[in-house]
């Protein structure tokens, strides 16, 4: 059968990378996007914070950041999702134009800035709807507040009893609050006031790639020793690799997409040779095939995200990319997903 997507895309694409995504929301909202087929392949199923997974494939924050259409995205594939990031009060997020396409690198670079509904509309929905899978939140203090670390307690206390695990989003690259945690001191301040509310639920750190080795090291161990459940690594990218050709490179944000994938890869190494399993990683950053999310469990990571890659061949990818784990796994002899972990790890 003909992949929708294929004859979606260039329309979408026709339109502001925001409004094409606007119609892909409606699209999944109106459950008008087909089904992808759900893995039979044993060999995949996994864990994420003691839950069960089919497979290790999710979607990362910010796809769906106001929780419309979670809901349907596990149909599209996907076994956990994270919705997100939600920031206590409705904000608008930076002036439009703010998300750009770079189609010869299949990147995408986004300065939104948090635009959201904020954590009271964002929580009547999830009350709504049940999440028919893993579900993860993923926070973010208020671009201009005064007390950041007040709003990341107030949002960890509000969502904990509605998700698997949270999220907090300390690397945004577009806001000066969404950096101030990649301060090693800093963040054992937000840690200490989040451990103190005493939630049962997981909760993860997402970091930026754009730390250099020593700052990463030191934030890894800030996180360990708070007994954090998950570090995401990671975040976007400021950097501009060299190679980037598209006219769109210039534009201000965090860069996504396969310009990405070896640095955030490289860093989950790192993060995983220094963890050493005493936290759960979570790999995401340029995934566009079963290989790129292989090695990212190979890397470390229990389970990957993946959000640009959608931008660019829709939800297939997804079916593809479990269709690929499957054969790397027989080509390398693991009996499952969960035996490739860290088998790079040196
Ligand atoms: C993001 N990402 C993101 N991350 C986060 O922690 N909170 C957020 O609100 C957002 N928002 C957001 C918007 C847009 C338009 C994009 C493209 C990305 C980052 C995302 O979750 C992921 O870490 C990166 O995009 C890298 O993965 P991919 O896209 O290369 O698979």
């Amino acid at each position: 059968m003909i992949d929708p997507y294929v004859l979606a895309r260039p329309i979408l694409q026709c339109f502001d990378p925001e409004t094409a995504h606007e119609f892909a929301l409606r699209a999944l909202e109106l459950n008008f996007v087909p089904s992808q087929p759900a893995v039979g392949d044993a060999r995949l199923l996994t864990t994420l914070f003691g839950k069960p997974l089919a497979h290790p494939v999710g979607l990362a924050a910010g796809f769906d950041k106001n929780a419309r259409v979670f809901a349907r995205m596990y149909a599209q594939g996907l076994s956990f999702v994270e919705i997100g990031g939600v920031t206590p009060r409705p904000r608008v997020g930076n002036p439009r134009p703010r998300v750009f396409r770079l189609p010869e690198a299949h990147a995408v670079i986004n300065r939104m800035g948090f635009p959201n509904d904020g954590s009271a509309v964002v929580l009547a929905r999830l009350k709504a709807t049940r999440a028919p899978g893993v579900l993860g939140i993923n926070l973010a203090a208020d671009v201009e507040s005064a007390d950041p670390i007040e709003d990341f307690t107030l949002l960890v206390a509000r969502f904990a009893p509605h998700a698997d695990f949270l999220t907090l989003d300390v690397s945004c690259p577009n806001t000066t609050n969404g950096q101030i945690f990649l301060e090693p001191v800093r963040l054992r301040e937000l840690l200490v006031r989040v451990r103190a509310l005493n939630v049962k639920t997981p909760i993860a750190a997402k970091l930026a790639p754009d730390v250099d080795e020593e700052r990463l090291d030191a934030l890894v161990d800030v996180l360990l020793e708070a007994r954090i459940d998950g570090i995401i690594l990671s975040n976007t990218t400021r950097d501009r690799p060299s190679v980037l050709v598209d006219p769109n490179a210039k534009e201000a944000g965090g860069l996504s997409g396969p310009p990405l994938f070896a640095r955030s890869t490289a860093m989950l190494a790192r993060v995983a040779a220094r963890t050493r399993g005493r936290t759960t990683l979570i790999g995401v950053g340029g995934i566009a095939s079963g290989a790129d999310a292989y090695a990212k469990i190979r890397a470390g990571a229990s389970v990957v995200q993946l959000y640009t890659g959608l931008i660019y061949e829709g939800p297939s990818l997804v079916t593809r990319i479990k269709r690929e784990l499957g054969e790397l796994l027989s080509r390398d002899g693991f009996p499952s997903i969960v035996d490739a972990v860290g088998a790079d790890v040196s």
